[in-house]
């Protein structure tokens, strides 16, 4: 593996859990492998999971870490090509990423979509400037459209807890106050369409996610029914793919109770977090043995550290 930008870059899903797994068993096993080798962190968007889980995952393998919170403390970076810089921005990826590759052995980035231009998130264009002007080993603490350590995770997660049947699991959106993007939900339709599981996704109307992503997940109007039967609920809220990064619809009645998992397997609930309480999720569930939140979170520092293991090894 020489990126981690998606499942697709992963050639064996399953030997990549398996490996999360056994980390997770013995975590300080490969503390050789990072010797002299340093990560490099760039937060071009606010985090508190993938940052600092990420950071354990490889000073566990015995990396050194650097933390660019690029957002606050670094020079606002221009990303278009023949741009006349006598504005905002102040340096230019093409330079500040060859810094960064000269520096770093590994480059992590976390950018979020603008949600203003479905063409320009849709084409990923910060992380591939990344990727091609640092030239080093690169793995996505979340782009535009994609946040494959947390799918990662989420799939580590499924894996220890499903039951003996093949499960049922069923993406729901959520409400939310403000436009969030479509990567989370992309991400674990994307990773768990590579288990062996039914997914089921749940929206109201024109919240179709990009099935490019959700493939042949099963779509499902109807929330009620969607959750009947299900084994594990996934809650996420994204904004509108078609009217891209607008809110359609804040109905409340589609926040997770109780009362939603009445008809379901006595489902186990799921979320990435940060979740906004009594918006998306109630306090009832998130408080509750049901909840996985806390298990995933976990989950993130294997995720993370069998991404890490791959990219010393490979490169
Ligand atoms: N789930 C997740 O990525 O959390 P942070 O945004 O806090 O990193």
């Amino acid at each position: 593996m020489k990126q981690f930008t998606s499942v697709l870059d992963v050639p064996d899903v399953q030997a990549l859990i398996r490996e999360a797994l056994a980390l997770k068993a013995n975590p300080f096993a490969h503390q050789h492998l990072g010797k002299n080798r340093t990560l490099g962190l760039v937060f071009l968007n606010p985090s508190l999971r993938t940052r600092m889980s990420t950071q354990i995952a490889a000073q566990q393998l015995g990396m050194n870490v650097i933390t660019l919170n690029a957002d606050k403390d670094g020079w606002a970076l221009e990303f278009q090509d023949g741009a006349v810089m006598n504005g905002n921005t102040v340096e230019h990826i093409r330079d500040a990423a060859p810094v960064l590759g000269s520096y770093c052995d590994i480059i992590g980035v976390r950018c979020f979509p603008g949600l203003q231009s479905r063409e320009m998130d849709d084409s990923e264009h910060i992380m591939r400037a990344f990727i091609r002007h640092t030239g080093k080993p690169y793995v996505s603490l979340e782009s535009a459209t994609l946040h494959p350590l947390q799918s990662l995770a989420d799939a580590i997660t499924l894996t220890e807890t499903r039951p003996k049947h093949r499960p049922k699991v069923v993406l729901t959106w959520a409400p939310h106050i403000k436009p969030i993007p479509h990567a989370v939900a992309n991400s674990f339709a994307e990773w768990v369409n590579r288990l062996d599981v039914e997914l089921v996704v749940t929206h109201p109307e024109g919240y179709a996610l990009n099935p490019k992503f959700t493939g042949t997940a099963r779509v499902e109007h109807n929330q009620q029914k969607a959750l009947e039967g299900a084994d594990f609920v996934y809650v996420k809220n994204w904004s509108s793919y078609s009217e891209y990064g607008k809110i359609l619809n804040q109905d409340s009645t589609w926040m997770l109770t109780q009362r939603h998992l009445l008809e379901t397997n006595q489902a186990r609930v799921m979320h990435c977090l940060p979740v906004r309480r009594n918006v998306e999720l109630s306090d009832e569930i998130l408080n509750s043995p049901a909840s996985l939140v806390q298990e995933q979170a976990r989950n993130r520092v294997y995720a993370a550290q069998a991404v890490l293991k791959q990219l010393l090894e490979n490169n």
